[in-house]
Order: structure tokens, then sequence, then C-alpha cells
């Protein structure tokens, strides 16, 4: 994810020990007790790398809880972003002084089921990635890329964005992407400023599709 964010997002990826790193008492307490093992080492590795972005940001340690809608607390002044699959977890976080949200998320490159894409991909999405060079499962990154938007949308509006509110344009050349979001469900009025556009980039490597995007400020 370094390589998708600028240096003013600090960021951390998984190492092999920190899918078994130990959580501060106010993490644990948001895991359920009946989570089953893949979940733990997820969140586990989560907050681990949550822990080491932080650090790089000069703050000392703090526990990252969930809320109950899931999204994880950043201690005051900071935003940041959590992501994991199968083998690889990274967090990113950055002063609010200087990002005013930022997202990630990783997938594994591979097919999505018709069922999914149709849920996720715009009809106009789905034929632009019938248009974009072969070798590559498109509708995967345009998913991936989705999946960031939100994570940006969210902690800025606090509400749900459907997959069909935002469309999203691939540059395959320059692996970058743009979102035009016109949520349906939110009345964006009562949102300072919210986001109508957000870019980001992708990259696909190791069988795996990454995509970020930061909101800076101004
Ligand atoms: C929340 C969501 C985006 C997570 O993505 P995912 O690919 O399932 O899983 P990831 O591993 O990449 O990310 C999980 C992390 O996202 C973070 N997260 C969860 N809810 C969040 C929210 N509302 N806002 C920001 N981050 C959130 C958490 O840190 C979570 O990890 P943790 O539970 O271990 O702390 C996804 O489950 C979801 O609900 N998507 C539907 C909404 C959506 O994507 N709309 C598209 C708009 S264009």
């Amino acid at each position: 994810m370094r390589d998708l964010l600028p240096p003013t997002v600090a960021v951390a990826i998984a190492g092999p020990d920190d899918w078994t790193g130990e959580l501060l008492p106010a993490e644990l307490a948001c895991l359920s007790e009946r989570a089953a093992q893949t979940r733990r080492r997820d969140f586990a590795a989560g907050r681990m790398c949550a822990r080491r972005a932080l650090r790089d940001l000069g703050l000392a340690m703090t526990a990252v809880p969930a809320a109950a809608d899931r999204a994880p607390v950043w201690p005051a002044g900071v935003v940041g972003s959590i992501t994991h699959t199968a083998g690889y977890c990274a967090a990113a976080a950055a002063h609010t002084t200087d990002v005013r949200s930022v997202g990630m998320d990783a997938e594994q490159h591979r097919e999505i089921n018709p069922g999914v894409r149709r849920l996720v991909l715009l009809p106009e999405e789905e034929a632009a990635c019938a248009r974009l060079p072969g070798g590559t499962c498109w509708p995967v990154v345009l998913f991936s890329a989705k999946e960031t938007i939100y994570k940006v949308w969210y902690p800025i509006v606090r509400d749900w964005l459907d997959f069909h509110d935002a469309r999203v344009e691939l540059d395959p050349d320059a692996g970058t992407f743009t979102a035009r979001i016109a949520p349906t469900r939110v009345d964006a009025a009562q949102v300072a400023d919210p986001p109508s556009s957000i870019t980001g980039r992708f990259v696909i490597a190791d069988g795996l599709v990454r995509t970020a995007a930061v909101l800076g400020r101004g």
C-alpha cells in the first residue's frame, strides 16, 4: 500500500508475527467470544499494523477499538483505514491536519461471480470492463476500488453508500481510478461538503488487487 498513498499517510503491512499479536483490552472487548480463529487473526493483524502506523505518526501506543458499525475508532486527530484478505493485511493512518479521509482495500485477484458482479457494477462499468485489456479480472479491481471508496466515504458521512451510488472509471495505464459519487440514500445536504468525487490508485501483483485513496485538505 505504501506505493499507493502519499508520504503524509503512514502505512504498515503485516509481518508473520502480527497475526497472533496481543490485543489491548479495549480491542479485545470488540471481538466476539465466538469469533472464528481466522477472524481473530485478521483483527489482530489489523491492530498490530494500526499500532505501527500510529507510532510512525509519532503517537504513543493506544488502542484502536471497533465502533458498533465496525469502523475502527482512531485516536483524536487521526484518520485511518484497515484491510485484510488471506495472507495480507495493512493499515494506514494520517493526521487530520494533512488528510480528510483515507481508505484502502486488498482482494484476491480472481473472477467474481455474476450475482456479485451485478450487485457491485453498474451496467456501464460492466461494459467498460469488457473493453479493457485481457488477462486481468477488472470487475474485482472495481469491487476493491468501491470498498476503498466506502472506507473513505463512511468516516465523513457516517452513512451507507450503495455500490451503485459510485460510478468508477479505471485508467489501467496510470493505475488510477476515479469515482463519481451520487448517493441515493444519504441526504448529502446534512453533511458538510460530502465528497462527490474520489480518485485513487490500484496495483495488481502477487495474486492480489490493492486499491487506496486519500482525500486531502482543501
Ligand atoms: C466495510 C467493508 C467496506 C469492509 O471491506 P471488506 O473487503 O469486507 O474487508 P476488509 O478486510 O478490506 O476491511 C475490513 C476492515 O474495514 C474496516 N471497516 C469496517 N467498517 C468500516 C466502515 N464503516 N468505515 C470504514 N472502515 C470500516 C474495519 O477496520 C475492518 O477490519 P476490522 O473489522 O478487523 O477492524 C465491507 O464489508 C462493506 O460493508 N461493504 C459494503 C459497502 C460498500 O462497499 N459500498 C460501496 C460504495 S461504492
